[in-house]
């Protein structure tokens, strides 16, 4: 055996990546450093195949001949010790990061190597991926020879949770596709596939001592999401129930399917070769409906029912409970080699529990005083039993509802309650990162550059807690997803986003160097039959507030490489005559109507982004609130009425501040001043229960106590009108006053929504 051909010292090779113009690599996720040489490796039949440390990496190994026999249709011929050009694996006795590895191309051989088979696989996927970019750049057929830039790559991952969610309950997925996404997975270097088993619609997994769960529990009859599938499905066939999940009993045609356990195993299997592990949910207590159908005498009513907004949840204050989820436990514990067992605990509605006299009395024997302490009952219950098999739970983020212990690996993704992530590093609890906004990519208004940027979000925990963050993953619920097509076009390209977001290290990330490389990826897409939308011509206004300037400062972003954008200030759409965007910040000193679009080949593109803004006099200054506001929408909590920043026409982008009762605050101007004006715009969308005030009020005063009435203004939006309404409520005034009063009457009770008081 011949071993440490050379010693790797990781820390001396450290050279920006940003210096080698290595877009023309096109690697996704961009590795930690890459240095380009001269001159290039030739890759042709003739080249052999070298391995030290067989029983290590043959898996590896059978895996990098498999990608040889799709390019040349044969492996490599092995063991040419010696051989003036060949691809050498070999393990290293330095220690890399789970993940890393080095590999070295000169012009006489391709060097790979690691201290781990992780390691060299990924350090294959790099390969794979030179191959696919090199051939598609000099347009090479099958079977030619290929040449390999001579580079230097040393990379590891910064995050070691890199996930996948697919919710398999809603709409089922089939045992291929899932190994599909497990190829994909491993080609941008993500290694987590979590399974959303069960859940209401659908029980996916089968269980030996519960046949019926998949019997019955996998099969329903077409439901209200499935209606709506079908009927987008008349114009296009990608929102068609999938065929093969129809079947017929009884007259009635039922959707479903399930996997068996062999399935289960054959898929664990595959994707453990692929360094990607399958991490099971089984959705606990709540989400359930599809086993207490079968077992009703394990709600707390011992009936099916919808709550206010969701199932009836399984009864923890009955011990057969506790019997048929460990049953179903010890299956899924001995299946998954995984160490996580996801057990779901969101959306519990617990008022069956709070009824219930077996929970009463639960309660009182425990000394609970909230019925969120059964909850974590339940939770710690179950989390005892697991580890008793060695297993560490994953939970929703509503477990932190009550204390928690600190073994509970967290998955936050209510990014609208604002403590969450913080809450759960103070607890010592991990915490892997699914903000809805933007990783459900089940929605569709997320884009790439949020994705991209993630980090933002990891900055949210205080550095000392850092180490506390496992990674990110990506979300697909399935109600509105029914067939492999419909996934695909909301995984892809924004899988490859995030891949990078948890790869690469923060100061190698560059957001045009991604936009050039992802042009190369999206053919990659194509040429595995990857169906994906193409890229936007949107533009995202990055919005941000120079108080020592006193301006505002917009800076357009978008997913197109060198756009032209123009853009005017007083809301018109923009011509070619309009201002050029010159790719830095705009500065808007007063108040503005950004309009901006780009124009492609002499066209203008949709959409517009228009955002109006406004450097105002009470930018920075203190508001009091008499009544707090919601806190499922903080926006930027004490600051958000003053900060400068306002919101779009999401009503959950983040900048929006919600309120189920009155709005009841005094800004502090800091002197006398003189007030011109006061506007505030106002949301009105129906669906998620957002209504208009019924008026607004605006007082002023000198000394904070005696206030004078200035003006009231009443809404004259009809509670009727569903369409998104954003109304602007204002008022002159021409008046000196230090202190400014402004109170919103909610007239329904429903959520009041605004983003700024303009004062001028
Ligand atoms: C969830 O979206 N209910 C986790």
């Amino acid at each position: 055996m011949k071993r440490n051909i050379f010693i790797l010292t990781l820390c001396v090779v450290f050279v920006s990546s940003s210096a080698f113009g290595q877009n023309l690599l096109s690697l996704i996720p961009n590795p930690t450093n890459v240095e380009q040489k001269e001159g290039t490796f030739i890759l042709s039949k003739e080249t052999r195949l070298l391995i030290y440390d067989e029983g290590a990496f043959g898996k590896e190994m059978a895996y990098l001949q498999q990608i040889m026999q799709t390019i040349f249709a044969q492996g490599l011929s092995l063991n040419e010790d010696g051989s003036p050009n060949a691809i050498v694996i070999q393990r290293s006795n330095d220690s890399f990061p789970t993940g890393g590895y080095r590999l070295d191309i000169n012009e006489k051989q391709i060097l790979l190597s690691s201290s781990h088979p992780e390691g060299v696989f990924y350090g294959i996927q790099t390969l794979k991926q030179l191959l696919f970019s090199v051939r598609h750049q000099e347009k090479q057929g099958p079977e030619s020879n290929l040449s390999i830039p001579c580079l230097s790559i040393i990379d590891s991952p910064a995050f070691e949770w890199r996930g996948l969610m697919l919710d398999v309950s809603r709409h089922f997925f089939s045992i291929e596709y899932l190994k599909r996404q497990v190829d994909m997975l491993a080609f941008y270097k993500m290694n987590k596939l979590h399974l959303h088993l069960t859940d209401d619609q659908g029980w996916r997994i089968e269980i030996k001592k519960y046949p019926e769960l998949t019997q019955q529990g996998a099969w329903r009859i077409f439901n209200r999401q499935d209606s709506a599938c079908m009927e987008i499905g008349k114009t296009n066939p990608d929102f068609s129930l999938d065929p093969r999940f129809i079947i017929s009993q009884n007259g009635n045609l039922l959707y479903g399917g399930f996997y068996s356990q062999d399935e289960l195993k054959e898929l664990i299997q595959y994707a453990l070769e692929r360094h990607v592990e399958i991490v099971p949910e089984i959705d606990m207590p709540g989400h359930m409906m599809a086993a207490i159908s079968i077992f009703p005498e394990l709600s707390c009513t011992g009936s099916v029912g919808w709550g206010n907004t969701f199932s009836h949840p399984l009864c923890p204050c009955n011990e057969a409970t506790f019997d048929f989820l460990e049953n179903i436990l010890d299956e899924v514990a001995g299946l998954f080699p995984s160490k996580f067992i996801h057990i779901g605990l969101d959306e519990v509605e617990k008022n069956t529990w709070e009824e219930s006299d077996a929970c009463k009395n639960l309660m009182k024997e425990n000394g609970f005083e909230k019925v969120e302490q059964l909850q974590t009952y339940f939770m710690n219950r179950i989390q005892g039993y697991l580890s008793m098999k060695g297993k560490e739970v994953i939970a929703w983020d509503e477990v932190l509802e009550d204390d928690i212990n600190p073994d509970v690996n967290i998955l936050f993704w209510r990014d609208w309650v604002g403590e969450v992530p913080k809450k759960a590093v103070q607890s010592g609890n991990r915490i892997i990162f699914v903000p809805s906004s933007p990783l459900y990519f089940s929605r569709r208004d997320s884009s790439l550059y949020p994705i991209y940027h993630l980090q933002s979000k990891f900055n949210e925990i205080p550095k000392d807690k850092q180490q506390l963050i496992r990674g990110a993953q990506a979300c697909i619920w399935a109600e509105g997803v029914p067939s492999e097509n419909a996934a695909n076009y909301l995984i892809y390209p924004r899988l490859l986003a995030l891949a990078e977001a948890v790869w690469t290290p923060d100061n190698v990330r560059n957001w045009d160097s991604f936009k050039q490389r992802l042009a190369s990826q999206l053919h990659y897409l194509d040429t595995e039959q990857i169906k994906h939308p193409a890229l936007t011509y949107a533009l995202i206004p990055l919005i941000s507030v120079d108080q020592k300037g006193k301006n505002i400062r917009i800076k357009l972003e978008n997913e197109q490489i060198n756009p032209v954008i123009y853009y005017t200030t007083d809301g018109s759409v923009p011509t070619e005559r309009s201002h050029r965007y010159n790719g830095r910040e705009i500065a808007v000193s007063g108040s503005a109507e950004i309009c901006a679009a780009i124009y492609d080949k002499g066209a203008i593109q949709l959409p517009l982004a228009s955002r109006t803004v406004d450097y105002h006099k009470a930018i920075g200054k203190p508001v009091t609130y008499h009544i707090p506001w919601h806190k499922a929408y903080p926006a930027g909590r004490e600051s958000a009425l003053t900060d400068g920043l306002r919101g779009s026409n999401r009503h959950n982008d983040g900048f929006w501040q919600g309120f189920t009762t009155d709005l009841d605050v005094i800004i502090d101007m800091q002197e006398s001043t003189r007030i011109k004006s006061l506007s505030a715009m106002f949301m009105q969308l129906t669906g998620p229960g957002i209504y208009m005030p019924e008026y607004v009020e605006v007082s002023l005063s000198e000394d904070g106590i005696h206030f004078e009435k200035s003006f009231t203004t009443y809404n004259d939006v009809p509670e009727t009108e569903r369409a998104l309404t954003i109304r602007k409520f204002s008022g002159e005034i021409n008046k000196k006053a230090r202190y400014v009063k402004v109170f919103v009457k909610n007239k329904t009770g429903h959520f009041m929504f605004t983003d700024e008081l303009v004062i001028y």
